[in-house]
């Protein structure tokens, strides 16, 4: 029996020191499971009370219960303690100086040309035309036979145009999306295409190798030069303002026929300044081709230039991104330097 005692008294005394000594409540944890648990040596030892005869047994029970309470109330108030400690400490080592400044995250913004594009996409969405997609690499057929486009145009020399193979053209302009269209939609059309377009020019003041345009087709019954120049109206008054106007100028495309250059009137000086660096005194800026669709374009592609007629024009995005941001440098597009970007905030 005191043997017993002993082992009792021996236990309580080894758990004490025990929990004084944990550091975190999983010590204890295992310490719980080491004594109480269902193969622990408080558990086996009062299951081997059993034994001992029935005084003994009773005398025994009542000690080993008291010991085993005293152990279990240990075990969870150091539990608790500790759980608290650590708790403190995660606090402590999470302590925040709210006087500090605040980081400030980089906002980014939309690229110059972007905003172009979105702004002539709202104005075309408005007039109720579509939105349509081309490749970037184009067929041969598309980008230059179905546009009329003789043999001989200099546009098809490899001196201006990426050829992939014989058949195949990084597209020099977004043009061939109005034969896609053609080919898939019946009349009336009405379709913007915006995209980039690539031609081996050599990056300079006034080139860059990629550059972006924004193509429109409208094809119906009746659909006449006094359109074209209505619509000409309509975008550039909404892209420069009510006071600009434009000038259309007699020029030469293979897939139009008249073909034009709209021209507006100089945005930097207004009135043609002898010195001024932007229409050097002629008071107009050249901005793009348009025209009247050819009869040849449109029986190509399977509509009936008797029955229907339509324009075309193609505005050239990066022009007029300079032109209202007084720009004269189209290699700042592409450098993606911050500061220069920085600058257009929302614009
Ligand atoms: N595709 C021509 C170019 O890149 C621009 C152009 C001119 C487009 C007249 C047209 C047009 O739709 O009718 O130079």
């Amino acid at each position: 029996m005191t043997q017993v005692i002993e082992k009792l008294n021996e236990l309580k005394q080894q758990i004490e020191e025990k929990i004084a000594a944990a550091k975190a409540s999983s010590e204890v944890e295992d310490l719980r499971v080491k004594m109480l648990g269902r193969k622990g040596e408080m558990t086996l030892l009062l299951k081997n009370l059993g034994s001992l005869p029935a005084e003994a047994r009773k005398e025994m029970g009542k000690k080993a219960n008291e010991v085993r309470d005293f152990v279990q109330e240990k075990i969870e108030s150091a539990r608790v303690r500790l759980e608290l400690e650590a708790q403190n400490n995660a606090l402590k080592s999470e302590v925040m100086d709210v006087t500090l400044p605040g980081r400030r995250k980089p906002q980014g913004r939309l690229h110059p040309i972007t905003n172009t594009f979105s702004r002539l996409e709202d104005l075309f969405v408005n007039l109720g035309f579509d939105i349509v997609d081309g490749p970037h690499i184009e067929t041969v057929y598309h980008n230059f036979d179905a546009l009329n486009a003789p043999h001989n145009h200099p546009s098809r020399d490899e001196a201006d145009t990426f050829y992939i193979n014989d058949n195949l053209v990084l597209r020099p302009h977004t043009s061939p999306v109005q034969i896609r269209t053609m080919e898939t939609r019946k009349p009336p059309i009405r379709i913007v295409a915006p995209g980039q377009v690539f031609r081996r020019d050599e990056i300079d003041a006034t080139h860059t190798p990629v550059f972006h345009q924004m193509e429109g087709l409208v094809i119906d019954k009746g659909i006449t030069f006094g359109d074209l120049k209505g619509m000409l109206e309509i975008i550039v008054k909404y892209v420069f303002g009510e006071k600009a106007n434009i000038r259309l100028r007699p020029s030469h495309f293979p897939f139009t026929e008249p073909s034009a250059e709209v021209d507006i009137t100089c945005y930097v000086c207004g009135s043609g300044k002898s010195d001024c660096r932007v229409c050097k005194g002629s008071g107009w800026v050249e901005l793009w081709g348009c025209g009247m669709v050819h009869p040849e374009v449109l029986k190509k592609s399977g509509i009936d230039p008797d029955e229907y007629s339509g324009y075309a024009f193609g505005i050239g995005i990066d022009r007029i991104t300079s032109a209202l941001h007084g720009l004269s440098d189209p290699r700042l597009y592409f450098e993606n330097d911050v500061q220069f970007l920085n600058q257009f905030k929302g614009a």
